[in-house]
């Protein structure tokens, strides 16, 4: 199983929600330079919008030439989850506003064999995951309310990002943040240099003339303004 991300990189993880459904397959070759194609599963009920389950997961982990970092906006995460793990996900996020049992979740998806995301919408204090945040591989901060592609990103985000990185390093930690919504040109430099090395871009990537050249402008961007 590849590895999705390690802590001392930096990663460039396009979504797939505002790609063309008809003609996945070519939407994923567009993506290949990435380090990881994110997939956002919806059920319709944590968020009001329907996307993948698990069976189109697989596909896609069979299809894709680079790992795939699922990223579950879901309900009932602790029974849910586990199955997106099976299907070959090599990173698995849930939301901790989903979950009634975090930590034994997380122990139950690395078993599995994926690394493990824990994700907050943007009104979740980072606060209270401080003192478990070595259980899990990746932080994602949601910088919209997630649901869609396409919103701006929420600026009030960034001292949350900048209060989490300080904490891990200061526990010595190897957490990744992952930071997903409006990330773009304009907005991927504040990220890094407040912390954040996995970024996720939906509409950034999937809206520009090519996607490759897209893929790198935002890396440079972001290893030109790493903070760590
Ligand atoms: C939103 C999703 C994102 C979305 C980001 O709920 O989690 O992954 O695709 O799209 P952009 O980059 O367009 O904000
Ligand atoms: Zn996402």
């Amino acid at each position: 199983m590849n590895a999705a991300y390690s802590t001392d990189g930096q990663y460039i993880h396009p979504s797939i929600l505002n790609a063309d459904f008809l003609a996945l397959g070519a939407e994923l070759e567009k993506i290949g330079t990435a380090d990881s194609v994110h997939v956002d599963v919806m059920d319709n009920h944590f968020v009001p919008n329907l996307t993948f389950g698990a069976s189109m997961v697989e596909q896609i982990v069979r299809r894709s030439a680079i790992p795939v970092d699922a990223h579950l906006m879901i309900e009932d995460a602790d029974r849910e989850a586990p199955v997106f793990a099976e299907a070959g996900a090599s990173s698995v996020t849930f939301h901790l506003e989903a979950a009634a049992a975090p930590i034994r979740l997380a122990r139950e998806l690395r078993r599995k064999n994926a690394q493990v995301g824990v994700a907050l919408r943007p009104a979740t204090p980072v606060e209270p995951l401080l003192d478990v945040i070595g259980e899990f591989d990746m932080l994602l901060i949601m910088t919209v309310e997630p649901g869609f592609g396409g919103q701006s990103f929420l600026e009030t985000m960034l001292p949350k990002i900048r209060r989490a990185r300080r904490a891990i390093s200061a526990a010595n930690l190897e957490v990744s943040i992952q930071v997903d919504g409006g990330v773009s040109r304009e907005t991927i430099e504040r990220c890094a240099a407040a912390g954040a090395n996995v970024f996720v871009a939906g509409s950034a990537i999937y809206r520009a003339q090519n996607a490759a050249d897209e893929i790198s402008a935002l890396r440079e961007l972001a290893s030109a303004h790493r903070a760590h």
